[in-house]
C-alpha cells in the first residue's frame, strides 16, 4: 500500500516535471513575450524578472532568494535559520556568500578564519583551532581537559600527553587511574596503574588494558584519547567526531559542531535540519520542509518515522 502510494506519487511528480519542461520549452523562444515570467504573489501578478515574492510580500529585484520574509542574494549574503519549537526564525548576514559561510545560530561566519563556540563567533588563532567550552584551543599545541561543564586549556607538554581529569599525563610513562572515582596521574609502575592493567579484561580471546586500549567487535585497538570509542572495528573521538552509518558499514566524520548528528553515513545540523528517511535512504532537509515537519509530528505520536515519510 505504501509502495503503491509512492509509485503514484513518483508518476505524478514526473508528470509535473514534464509539464514544467513542456511549458518552458514552449515559452523560452518567445521569452520577450513575457507571459511565462509572471507569477502570483498573494493576489498580485508580478514579473519574476523584476521582483521577488517572500512570504506573500513583493520586493524589487529579480531572482533573489527568501530568508523568511526578507529577500537576499546568496552570492553576497547568508541566510541563517533557527527553530524554536514550531517557529523558525531567519536572519540575513550581508557580505558573506552562502557558498563559504557557516551559521552560528542566526549569525553567519567564515569557517576559514572564525569558529562558533557555544553560540559565539571567535577569530581562529590557528587552522587547528577547536572549541574548548566557550574558548578556542589549538589541538596540536594544547589540550582541552576537564569535565564537559568545566573545561580548561593546558599547554600540551608533548604529542603523547593526554588529559586526565583537569590535568595532563605522559602516556608513555604514566597512567590516568581512577582512584575512588577521581582521575589521577600515577607512574606506570604504581599499584593503581598495575591494578587497572592487570585486572585482565577479555576482548575476543585476547586480554587488553582498559586505560590505553579499546575492545571493538572483539578487536583490540589502541586508545589515543580518553574520548575514544568504538566505531565498528575502529576507534573514533566521541567529542570531535561522529560514527555514522549502519552496523559494519560505519564512517568516521569530523563533527562540524556539537549540534551535528548522524544521518545515515552523513551528518546534519540538528538545529536547522533534520534527517529525513525516504525509501531509497536518508536525506538531509531543512527543518521547515514537509518531511521534517512530518517526522516531528510522528516523533510525538511515537509511530515509526520511516512509514510516514514514505507514504506522504
Ligand atoms: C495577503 O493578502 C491578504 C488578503 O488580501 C491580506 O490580508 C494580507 O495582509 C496579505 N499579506 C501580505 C503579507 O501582504
Ligand atoms: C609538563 O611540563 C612541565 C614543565 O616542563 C612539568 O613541570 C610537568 O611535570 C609536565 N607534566 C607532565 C604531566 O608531564
Amino acid at each position: 500500500m505504501c509502495g503503491r502510494n509512492l509509485q503514484m506519487f513518483s508518476l505524478w511528480a514526473l508528470g509535473f516535471v514534464l509539464l514544467i519542461f513542456g511549458i518552458t520549452t514552449v515559452c523560452e523562444p518567445a521569452g520577450s513575450n513575457n507571459n511565462c515570467h509572471r507569477k502570483d504573489c498573494n493576489g498580485t501578478w508580478y514579473d519574476i524578472k523584476e521582483a521577488t515574492c517572500c512570504e506573500n510580500r513583493l520586493h524589487p529585484g529579480a531572482s533573489l532568494s527568501c530568508c523568511g520574509n526578507e529577500p537576499y542574494s546568496p552570492g553576497t549574503a547568508t541566510c541563517c535559520k533557527q527553530q524554536h519549537r514550531h517557529t523558525v526564525t531567519a536572519r540575513v548576514t550581508q557580505g558573506l556568500s552562502e557558498k563559504v559561510s557557516s551559521c552560528c545560530e542566526l549569525k553567519a561566519y567564515n569557517p576559514v578564519n572564525e569558529i562558533c563556540c557555544q553560540s559565539a563567533i571567535i577569530a581562529k588563532p590557528s587552522p587547528m583551532a577547536e572549541c574548548c567550552g566557550k574558548d578556542v584551543f589549538d589541538r596540536v599545541k594544547q589540550l582541552c581537559c576537564g569535565s564537559p561543564d568545566i573545561k580548561m586549556i593546558l599547554m600540551r607538554n608533548s604529542s603523547h600527553h593526554q588529559c586526565c581529569g583537569h590535568s595532563q599525563y605522559d602516556t608513555e610513562t604514566q597512567c590516568c587511574c581512577s582512584n575512588e572515582k577521581r582521575l589521577e596521574v600515577y607512574p606506570k609502575i604504581s599499584s593503581c596503574c598495575l591494578r587497572d592493567s592487570t585486572s585482565a579484561h577479555l576482548c575476543g580471546n585476547e586480554t587488553y588494558d582498559k586505560n590505553t586500549q579499546l575492545c571493538c567487535q572483539s578487536t583490540v585497538i589502541d586508545k589515543h584519547s580518553p574520548n575514544h570509542r568504538c566505531c565498528d572495528k575502529r576507534a573514533y573521538d566521541g567529542e570531535k567526531e561522529l560514527c555514522c552509518g549502519p552496523i559494519s558499514d560505519k564512517k568516521i566524520l569530523t563533527r562540524n559542531s556539537p549540534g551535528h548528528m548522524c544521518c545515515h553515513q552523513g551528518q546534519f545540523n540538528s538545529k536547522t535540519e533534520c534527517c529525513c528517511w525516504k525509501d531509497d535512504g536518508a536525506e538531509i532537509q531543512p527543518r521547515n520542509s514537509s518531511c521534517c515537519m512530518q517526522q516531528e509530528y510522528v516523533a510525538i505520536e511515537g509511530l515509526p518515522k520511516v512509514l510516514f515519510c514514505l507514504c506522504l
